[in-house]
């Protein structure tokens, strides 16, 4: 055996230059295979859509290209049947695929790599995946957006106390507490759609970081795997890494609605609010309280968002000092991104499920309304709209009102008239109108307001919009 064949048994991708194996620890350190192995559809099609152009190009023979590609395709079946032995001396999913198709087909195995190099190629298969990832991930979105449409045109005319600070603030409808979610699905669904533009160009062909000196045809490469085009810089194809930060970023905004969500499933499932009961599927019970029906779910697609957001900063981090082009710590791009693509899907899915199961409990909603002194504005409203008052100081007037209710221990309109009118002499009997809750909700129907009718109309819209 010569010399430079002992080597390669070394690693047969890049041992020609090296005497001895690595260290135990150093592979334990450099292998990707454990995570990166998820690439491998992604890793394939790649290397079928660069084989095909390296033939056509006339860099490789028609020959050589058939038996690459018909080694890839076995290999993906053995992947897919749980077949494929992966092995970390090969370090990466790359290198597994390229020496299992070796075994198979021998010496056109060690053309495919021509004109190509793992970081044009790893850059590649991450884009394809996480371009299919947002494809799914828009799917379960507008799922969850179609649940929440559910829920709002059954509840267009329920009646809940709307909060600021979680203090009773004014009546609102559940209906259009659940259309606001939709809508912030909906700019969800768009960060993903923005960020799917930048994340569809192919790095592939940027070889290393140089680009190449064999006459490839980005152009068709790029085509084959449906990118929008080429990525214009070699070293910017390599090195970049924004589309995942990019991915990540949506992801988290994604994570923290479905965590505010979470939160107010939490809080109205309470036994002291009971605005709303979760369904058998999506509760659990306790080992010791035998009343309990917990929240799990809710409370893990809120708790959730803290590893999605942990994924964002862990690789801002990771990418803020490299050097270009490529360096080795860009490995460590992968394991954010799946395990936060795996969270949101998981928690977008519970959260479609939860929704969709629950059941409102008008009355505890319309009670907690019409408590809390919920139309105290409409009645500083009506003193400023009926009797000519100034806002400051009707305002002043409802105030003085609110706190003899609460003297009283009584509502708003439990108090009588004539205490009314010790306060402001032109208050009339009208004015009980605008205390009912009801009519509070129905007079709010200005563009995107509470109103039962708008929420009915806004259900429509939305429909159209997003459906
Ligand atoms: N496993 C590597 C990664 O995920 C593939 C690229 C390796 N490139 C290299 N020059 N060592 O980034």
């Amino acid at each position: 055996m010569s010399e430079s064949d002992k080597n390669s048994d070394v690693n047969a991708l890049w041992g020609g230059r090296f005497a001895a194996g690595p260290d135990a620890l150093m592979e334990a350190i450099n292998a990707s295979i454990g995570f990166d192995r998820r690439l491998f559809a992604c890793d394939i099609a790649g290397s079928r859509a660069h084989a095909a152009m390296l033939a056509a190009q006339g860099i490789i023979t028609a020959e050589d290209e058939a038996a690459i590609e018909q080694g890839l395709i076995d290999i993906l079946q053995e992947i897919e049947s749980g077949r494929f032995e992966f092995k970390a001396a090969l370090e990466d999913i790359h290198m597994n695929i390229e020496a299992r198709l070796a075994e198979k087909i021998g010496e056109p195995a060690g053309r495919l790599h021509t004109a190509r190099s793992r970081n044009d190629q790893v850059a590649t298969d991450l884009r394809l995946w996480v371009r299919e990832t947002i494809d799914r991930l828009d799917a379960s979105m507008r799922a969850l957006q179609s649940v929440l449409l559910d829920q709002a045109e059954a509840n267009v005319d329920a009646i809940m106390p709307g909060f600021t600070h979680l203090q009773t603030a004014q009546p609102v409808t559940f209906g259009h507490h659940m259309l606001a979610y939709v809508e912030m699905v909906g700019r969800d669904r768009g960060r993903l759609a923005d960020a799917r533009k930048r994340v569809n160009e192919s790095p592939l062909g940027a070889a290393a970081l140089a680009g190449t000196s064999f006459p490839i045809d980005r152009h068709a490469t790029a085509g084959a795997l449906g990118f929008d085009r080429p990525m214009a810089n070699s070293l910017d194809a390599v090195s970049a890494r924004d589309f995942a930060l990019e991915f990540l970023a949506a992801a988290a905004i994604a994570a923290t609605h479905l965590s505010r969500l979470a939160e107010e499933i939490v809080i109205w499932s309470s036994a002291p609010f009971g605005f709303v009961r979760l369904s058998d599927s999506f509760s659990t019970g306790s080992s010791i309280m035998p009343q309990k029906r917990n929240p799990d779910a809710a409370e893990l697609v809120r708790a959730k968002s803290g590893r999605i957001i942990g994924a964002l900063t862990g690789l801002a981090i990771v990418l803020k000092g490299l050097p270009l082009a490529y360096s080795k710590d860009m490995q460590e791009d992968k394991e954010p991104v799946f395990d936060a693509a795996d969270s949101l899907e998981l928690c977008v899915a519970a959260m479609a499920g939860m929704v969709g199961e629950m059941t409102v409990n008008r009355e505890r909603m319309l009670a907690a309304a019409s408590a809390g002194f919920a139309t105290a504005t409409d009645l500083a409203d009506w003193l400023v709209r009926e009797l000519g008052v100034p806002f400051r100081r009707a305002h002043h007037i409802t105030g003085t009102l609110v706190r003899e209710a609460e003297t009283r221990g009584c509502d708003l309109s439990d108090l009588p008239l004539s205490y009314m009118q010790s306060v402001e002499p032109d208050i009339t009997e009208a004015v009980f109108d605008v205390l009912r809750v009801p009519y509070s909700v129905a007079s709010r129907n200005s563009y995107g307001g509470t109103a039962p009718e708008n929420v009915k109309a806004a259900v429509t819209a939305a429909r159209e919009r997003y459906l």
